[in-house]
Order: C-alpha cells, then structure tokens, then sequence
C-alpha cells in the first residue's frame, strides 16, 4: 500500500475535464506537478450524474503512476463494495467511500485496505460529522464534501469549512498519517481557507479544467493554497 501525501496537495478532478481528451489533460497537470488525481465515479443513483467506471479508471492510471502520482478514486455510487476490487484492479490508490451508502463501513473499509488501497471515508454537507468519528479510526483519508455531490462546478458552502478542524483533530488523534482532503467549490476564492482550516488534499474541478490553459490554472491554485496572493 502507497502511503498518501502528507503534504498540501491540489488534485485536479477530472470530472470537469474533456473526456475526448482525458489522456492528454491529465497528462498536462501531471506535467504542471500535480500527484493527486482526483476521479469522481458516479451512479446515476446515489448522485443523479453517470460518470464512468473502472474502464476510463484503467485507461489513465498508467499515466499517472509513471510520474509517481495517486489515483484517488471517490465513488459516489450505492452498494460501493461491490465494485471496490474492480477499480483497485483498475489502478486504484486510494478508494473513499460515503458514509451514506455504507451500511457496513467497517467491513467495506477493511475490504479497501485488503486490496491494496488507502481507504477514505466521506460525507455529504448535511450528515453530521459525527457519523466520521468511529470510521477515522478505520479510515487513511477523512473527506469533507463541500458542495452535495453529483456536479462540477457548484458554489462552495461556507458551513462545511467549520467541519474540517473536526476532521483534521480525527485525523491528528491517529498515530498513522491520516489525510484530510476537501471537495466542492474549491478555487482562487476558497483555497487557501480550506486550506488553513486543516485540509491538506484540495479537490479542484471546474478551477482547473474549466479554463484555458489547466496546467496554468492547477500551479496558480498550489501558489494561492500555500497563502501567497494571486499572480
Ligand atoms: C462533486 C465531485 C467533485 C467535483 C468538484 O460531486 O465529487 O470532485 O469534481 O468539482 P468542482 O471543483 O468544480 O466543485
Ligand atoms: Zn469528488
């Protein structure tokens, strides 16, 4: 098993990527420094969007683990642990599920570490950060849902930053390195609070490759995280 950066990381997600062209732009943050790859699977039920599934996971991780990057794989999709050793086959370095869609978290973790995968749990914004308190003892990587998942793109919902100190105190009262990473509405307006509120992996979609030029977009976000203003 990999062990996650305990740095600050920007990990583009691919969700608001050309899907035409997927190789090349993860390819093109890679090339800008990016060791995060954010990759958003999603159901058509537990979220109203279909993604894609371990096929396109399988297609990019070579990519990514020939410039030793992490393939963070976030499923939003019911029944997850039928589908884990698909996408750990794919590549996979670390796989999060929800709390909301894990009747049997414990099992369902340990079955993600017995695959060879950091494990990470999430929540979304209205499930009380509560329900993560036994799962960090479990779990390599606490997520905090900043938007409700389903979409790239949406605006960043200012309560969830209370939620990380919780997450990042979880995480802290672990003796193995534990991650706390953020997702939904990060950008140049958020960053660098999310950041200063005890996250160190920062999910950007639409931040990254909604604009011209994602490689640009990506080292201006790691700039802006890092608290230095914008260039
Ligand atoms: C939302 C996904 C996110 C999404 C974030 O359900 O889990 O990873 O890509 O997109 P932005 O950064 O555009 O909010
Ligand atoms: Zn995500």
């Amino acid at each position: 098993m990999r062990e996650w950066p305990s740095s600050v990381e920007v990990a583009p997600s691919i969700l608001s990527a050309d899907f035409g062209r997927m190789r090349e732009q993860v390819g093109e943050v890679l090339d800008a420094g990016a060791r995060v790859i954010h990759i958003d699977v999603m159901d058509g039920h537990f979220v109203p969007v279909i993604t894609f599934g371990p096929k396109m996971v399988a297609d990019i991780t070579d990519l990514i683990h020939d410039r030793g990057g992490f393939a963070d794989v976030h499923l939003m999709i019911e029944q997850p642990e039928r589908h884990i050793d698909q996408f750990a086959a794919a590549g996979a370095d670390g796989i999060t599920v929800h709390v909301e869609t894990c009747p049997h978290l414990h099992r369902t973790l340990q079955a993600i570490h017995d695959l060879g995968c950091r494990a990470g749990v999430t929540l979304n914004p209205a499930t009380p950060v509560a329900a993560l308190e036994e799962a960090a003892r479990y779990a390599d990587v606490l997520l905090c849902m900043s938007v409700n998942p389903g979409f790239g793109g949406q605006a960043f919902i200012p309560a969830t930053l209370d939620r990380l100190p919780v997450m990042r105190e979880l995480a802290e009262g672990r003796a193995e390195p534990v991650q706390v990473e953020v997702d939904g509405g990060v950008g140049p307006a958020t960053i660098a609070d999310v950041h200063r509120a005890g996250a160190n992996i920062l999910v950007a979609g639409s931040a990254v490759f909604s604009t011209p030029v994602p490689g640009d977009a990506y080292r201006e976000l790691v700039s802006l995280a890092a608290g230095h203003s914008r260039v």
